[in-house]
C-alpha cells in the first residue's frame, strides 16, 4: 500500500518531504476535514475538529502532534490548527478525491451508504483509478444522455428480472 501511495504522490507532484508514504486512512481523513473546516477563516479549532470527527479533543491533541511532525500543520493545544502549505494541498487533493468519488457513485445510480462507501473507497483508491474515475465523471456530465441510456438499460434488465 505504501508503494501505491508513494506513486500516488509522485505522480500528483507533491513534493513532500517527511514520512508521505506513512499517512494513515485516519490522516488522511483528519487532513480532509481540517482543510474543509479552514475554507472560509484559514484555520480551525481543536474542539470544532473533535465535533465533526466525533472524537475527544485529546485524541485530536494527539494527531495534531503527529501530523505537526509530517510538517503537515501547525497547531496550539486545544486551540488554533493551521495547514502548512503541504497540508493544504494534500487536503484540497483529498476534499477533490472524496467529492469525485461521491459524484461517481451517485452517477451510478447509488442511493444508500453514499457517504459511508466514499470514506472507505477514497483511502484504496489508485491513483491511476482516480484519474480515469474523474475523467469519466467529466465525460459524463458533458454527455448526460450516456447516462440516461444506462439508467433504462438497468430498468430494463430488472424488469425481466422481475
Ligand atoms: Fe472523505
Amino acid at each position: 500500500m505504501s508503494d501505491k501511495k508513494e506513486e500516488f504522490y509522485t505522480a500528483r507532484g507533491y513534493e513532500i518531504s517527511a514520512d508521505k508514504d506513512t499517512l494513515t486512512p485516519s490522516m488522511e481523513d483528519y487532513i480532509e476535514m481540517i482543510y474543509r473546516l479552514s475554507i472560509t477563516n484559514g484555520y480551525t479549532r481543536v474542539n470544532d475538529l473533535a465535533a465533526k470527527l466525533n472524537v475527544q479533543p485529546p485524541s485530536v491533541t494527539r494527531m495534531m502532534k503527529k501530523l505537526h511532525e509530517k510538517n503537515l500543520l501547525d497547531y496550539e493545544k486545544y486551540g488554533m490548527i493551521q495547514l502548512t502549505e503541504e497540508g493544504k494541498r494534500l487536503g484540497s487533493f483529498f476534499l477533490e478525491r472524496h467529492n469525485t468519488l461521491e459524484k461517481f457513485l451517485i452517477l451510478l445510480g447509488i442511493k444508500e451508504y453514499v457517504q459511508k462507501e466514499v470514506e472507505q473507497m477514497e483511502h484504496y483508491v489508485s491513483w491511476e483509478s482516480f484519474q480515469v474515475i474523474n475523467r469519466f465523471v467529466n465525460f459524463i456530465e458533458d454527455h448526460p444522455e450516456i447516462m440516461e441510456k444506462f439508467e433504462a438499460y438497468k430498468n430494463n434488465i430488472s424488469q425481466e428480472a422481475d
